[in-house]
């Protein structure tokens, strides 16, 4: 098994191994004092498929294990679902000794996790990821979240997990484009500062090897910058352009491919402002392409620009951007807004 440590508000250990699920009442088992109870929190899609082989090792284990199982998809990621869980959990009791565990996607990751951070001002949780976007990105580093009709991610806090159990089989399920888009996260690691990473992706490699170079990536990153106030801004790499695509489309246009566009066009402003080498964008397309995901959409550069002034990470009349400087290296950078809007324009009109 490869155990990755991150050493942050909490330390706790991310499990990597196929089959891992199997025995995941045994590891939260050597976690918690007994008597605990367990709510398992997992989504319409996802429960069906693993549920009940989680279930029957957790209590296996002698855990009284209870159930909140919500409709899949993002527009179950708010408060009304949320709201339920806590409910749930008020009308069954759970005290502080008690624990959730996070079965399922992100979406999953991210509600239970604020739902552990805030009833009875925090209980323990565990995630077990289930698609390759929680395994390699939403599950590690404590960022917890739901959406609110004003956008994505509004409410929500750092709030660190126990524990994070990976069983890469599960993703025998995952639907292929699902797969993909957390194809994008991965790549972009390796554009961000690991360029063997990108060697790797170019041939072919075990999901298991890969999913662990990415976990101790953004674990590296977030013991240093937990909050979110220095390098943890790198994972934001093409992300600025993307959740411009992503709101410009109404969100029609999934996260990954969203990011899988707007690393394309970062890398070409850097290229075309002498910043970056060209074959970082050449290695990034053969990886893109490979993966089924787009180098480009029809959406405007002045939809685009719109949409990337309501940046949440917008700060004034600035916003840091990464900006790739060759292949596996890239540098933030913090610009004008009048810059970005130059620089949209710019790689748009060729
Ligand atoms: N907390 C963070 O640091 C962080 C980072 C990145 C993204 N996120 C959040 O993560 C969410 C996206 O995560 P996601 O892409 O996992 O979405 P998701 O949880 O909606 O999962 C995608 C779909 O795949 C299904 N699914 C998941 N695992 C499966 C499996 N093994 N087999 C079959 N189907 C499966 C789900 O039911 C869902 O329909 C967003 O809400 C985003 O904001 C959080
Ligand atoms: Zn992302």
């Amino acid at each position: 098994m490869k155990i990755i440590t991150v050493e942050a508000s909490r330390k706790y250990h991310i499990m990597i191994e196929r089959g891992l699920l199997s025995d995941c009442g045994n590891i939260v088992s050597g976690l918690v004092k007994k008597p605990c109870r367990i709510m398992l929190v997992s989504d319409t899609n996802v429960y069906p498929l693993y549920g009940e082989k989680a279930v029957a090792s957790l209590t296996n284990k002698g855990f009284d294990v209870n159930t909140y199982i919500f409709p899949a998809g993002e527009s179950s990621k708010n408060v009304t679902t949320l709201a339920g869980l806590w409910e749930e959990l008020a009308e069954k009791h759970f005290t502080r000794s008690d624990m959730i565990v996070a079965l399922g996607g992100g979406v999953v990751g991210d509600l239970a996790g604020f739902a552990a951070a805030t009833f009875l001002r925090s209980i323990q949780y565990i995630q077990i990821p289930t698609s390759l976007l929680a395994m390699v990105d939403s599950s590690v580093g404590g960022k917890t979240a739901i959406d609110l009709k004003g956008g994505k991610n509004l409410a929500g806090s750092f709030y660190q997990p126990s524990a994070v159990i990976c069983d890469p089989d599960t993703l025998q399920t995952l639907p292929r484009e699902i797969y993909s888009d957390g194809m994008a996260e991965v790549i972009k690691y390796g554009m961000i500062n690991k360029p063997e990473l990108l060697q790797i992706l170019k041939g072919t490699y075990d999901d298991a090897d890969v999913i662990e170079i990415c976990v101790c990536a953004k674990r590296d990153i977030v013991n240093e910058d937990e909050k979110d106030l220095g390098v943890r801004q790198f994972l934001n790499f093409g992300h600025t352009l993307a959740h411009g695509i992503e709101r410009a489309s109404d969100y029609k246009i999934p996260h990954g491919r969203a990011v899988a566009v707007g690393m394309v066009l970062i890398t070409k402003a850097a290229i075309k402002a002498g910043l970056c080498t060209e074959d970082a964008l050449q290695i990034l397309e053969e990886l893109l392409v490979k993966n089924n995901l787009p180098l480009w959409t029809d959406i405007t550069a002045q939809e685009l620009c719109d949409a990337a002034l309501n940046d949440k990470k917008r700060k004034g009349d600035y916003i840091t951007v990464v900006l790739p400087t060759g292949v596996g290296k890239s540098t933030l950078q913090k610009i004008s807004i009048f810059q970005l809007n130059e620089l949209i324009k710019g790689v748009w009109t060729e």
